[in-house]
């Protein structure tokens, strides 16, 4: 840009320079005008050049940062997702979201690419130094120490209080996530009784501490470089007056101070940007460890095998059992199961019954291979299955849970759980939908039939259309065995009979297991076992029990009371 200035100025002048001469002797075919406008499109070509290095430099930047933050995310959500289910039993899903989602996002723009700012700051200060010696040999060494010590004290000085707001900001951060979580989950309860300003103002708290917390940051990273000014003067003073009072003269020691204050003056804006960035990576800590501690929570719990990845065949032509089955979840003081032993015969209807916090969805949990026991085996016609084996034995049932939710998309992919649109075979759908007695009301009453949305949670259904949806999602794959965990709790009489009726119709030779509190579901059951206290307390069909089994026979009493009084 320079020459070009010079050249269109002052030709003349600029001609007779080393430069211009040795310009000439380059393109000695041009005239002035043209080497004004030779040098100017130089100019733009270099100016052009160096943007778009600057540009590509700051893209590479970028797509370096979100790509390792892509694959973060993937590798945590991978983590999260091959864990077992007692894994999820003591997390809370709020504070994981917080992990994946913003933890990595802080991780990548507040700590990856600040890093590329350290490292041009770096190479800045490198070659700054390099220019200040030659310049002022004696002086740059000096500006050097006296400014990395300042800023190397300050950044000691500040550690602890850098950690105490990475800290609060964590906290705060996770305290934010874990309200919204609640807040979703019991919208209808908040506005049912009305207080939505007991949220607001918990979230509050959180967001107030994180705003207070992240509002320290600037304090740390550029107070020093307000700091440094009468710091700077205040040394200058010290060393004027004790030359002083060594009797030296003043005018003589002055050059020197001002050489070393100029070398200063040169060094302080790559040097405060480093630490500048340095204060922000390390306030950013806690993002980074809490990354690492998710990571390493994950490997250390021994994932199972997310495939099927079972050599054995699984099939089985006799029975099904739980052998002396005992398992206690991990912060409980009792055993919710206590060798319990169950054996259900290959096409039978068997239910399983019994009081609320007797034990039956986590015996249902074992037989799935979502728990593992403490002690005792899952049988296949007497082989026990193992860890391994869990993943293709799964695939074979199909498992209604106590709650089912359901997700925000259209009814048939609610259905078709987990395959993508292209793979949905449409028919099944719809034979699914109708063994689980919800064909009419979907093609009939729903403004897009299958494909209308359920809305979040299954909100634009009733309790009891989600819970059939839910038995329509299990028995689109077809299963073996169908683990029905309340699944028609929400339904009156007439549509459970027909349900149960439907699909024993329906599938042929497939083995049901209904987890019930209602006994008119079971009352058709070949076998029923009723559950007290973690045990199989007694079990046969539904009229023995009724005669022998004192606690089956208070339930049934108490079943008809109720049906009476409805
Ligand atoms: N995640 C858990 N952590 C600790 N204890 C649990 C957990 N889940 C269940 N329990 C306890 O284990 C026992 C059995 O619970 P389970 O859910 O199997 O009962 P249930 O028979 O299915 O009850 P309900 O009929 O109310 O569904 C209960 O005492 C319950 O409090
Ligand atoms: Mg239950």
């Amino acid at each position: 840009m320079l020459p070009f200035l010079m050249l269109a100025t002052d030709p003349g002048r600029f001609l007779h320079s080393p430069l211009g001469v040795q310009l000439v002797t380059y393109f000695p075919q041009l005239d002035t005008d043209a080497l004004i406008i030779t040098a100017g499109l130089f100019a733009v070509a270099m100016m052009m050049l160096a943007n778009a290095a600057s540009l590509l430099a700051e893209v590479m930047r970028a797509r370096y940062a979100h790509g390792l933050g892509h694959w973060l995310q993937l590798r945590l959500v991978r983590h999260v997702l091959s864990q077992p289910y007692a894994y999820h039993l003591r997390r809370n899903s709020s504070v994981l979201t917080k992990t994946i989602v913003n933890d990595v996002d802080r991780f990548t723009h507040r700590i990856v690419f600040p890093l590329y700012d350290v490292f041009c700051c770096v190479s800045t200060s490198f070659f700054l130094l390099v220019a200040l010696f030659v310049l002022e040999p004696w002086a740059a060494p000096l500006a050097i120490f006296a400014l990395g010590s300042y800023y190397g004290l300050v950044f000691r000085v500040l550690r602890r209080r850098r950690q105490g707001v990475s800290q609060r900001m964590n906290a705060a951060m996770q305290g934010q996530f874990f309200v919204l979580g609640q807040l979703f989950s019991s919208l209808k309860m908040i506005l049912t009784r009305h207080c939505e300003a007991f949220f607001a103002k918990r979230f509050g708290q959180s967001s107030s501490a994180y705003a207070g917390a992240a509002t320290l940051i600037p304090i740390y990273s550029s107070g020093p470089k307000y700091l440094l000014e009468p710091v700077a003067f205040g040394a200058l003073m010290v060393w004027i007056i004790a030359e002083i009072s060594a009797g030296n003269d003043v005018m003589r020691v002055l050059p020197a101070a001002g050489m070393v204050a100029m070398a200063c003056y040169r060094l302080l804006p790559s040097l405060q940007l480093l630490y500048g960035r340095l204060v922000v990576l390390t306030s950013m800590r806690h993002a980074v460890d809490e990354i690492v501690a998710e990571l390493r929570d994950a490997a250390q719990a021994a994932p199972p095998p997310t495939s099927p990845t079972s050599e054995r065949p699984l099939s089985w032509q006799r029975t099904l059992e739980l052998v002396d089955v005992t398992f206690t979840y991990p912060n409980a003081t009792t055993s919710a199961l206590r060798q319990l032993n169950l054996q259900i015969r290959k096409g039978e209807f068997a239910g399983l019954v019994g009081a609320t916090g007797s034990g039956k969805s986590t015996a249902a949990d074992i037989l799935l291979g979502l728990l593992e026991p403490d002690e005792g085996q899952v049988r296949l016609d007497g082989r026990p299955l193992g860890r391994e084996d869990m993943p293709a034995w799964r695939e074979r049932i199909g498992y209604v849970p106590q709650k089912v939710v359901l997700l925000d998309t259209t009814i048939e992919e609610n259905i078709a759980f987990g395959l993508p649109r292209e793979a949905i075979d449409p028919e099944r759908v719809r034979e699914a939908a109708r063994v689980a007695q919800m064909l009419e009301f979907i093609e009939g009453h729903l403004p897009h039939g299958f494909q209308t949305p359920a809305g979040e949670c299954g909100a634009f259904l009733s309790g009891g259309q989600q819970q059939r949806i839910g038995l329509a999602r299990a028995l689109y794959f077809e299963p073996e065995l169908l683990v029905l965990d309340e699944a028609t709790s929400a339904l009156d009489n007439d549509t459970v009979a027909r349900v149960i009726e439907a699909i024993r119709s329906n599938l042929d030779g497939v083995t049901i297991l209904a987890i019930a509190h209602r006994l008119n579901t079971v009352r058709g059951c070949d076998t029923i076992f009723y559950m007290h206290g973690g045990v199989i307390e007694c079990q046969g069909r539904f009229d023995e029990l009724t005669a022998r089994c004192p606690g089956f026979r208070r339930l049934a009493q108490l079943g008809e009371a109720t049906q009476e009084a409805a």
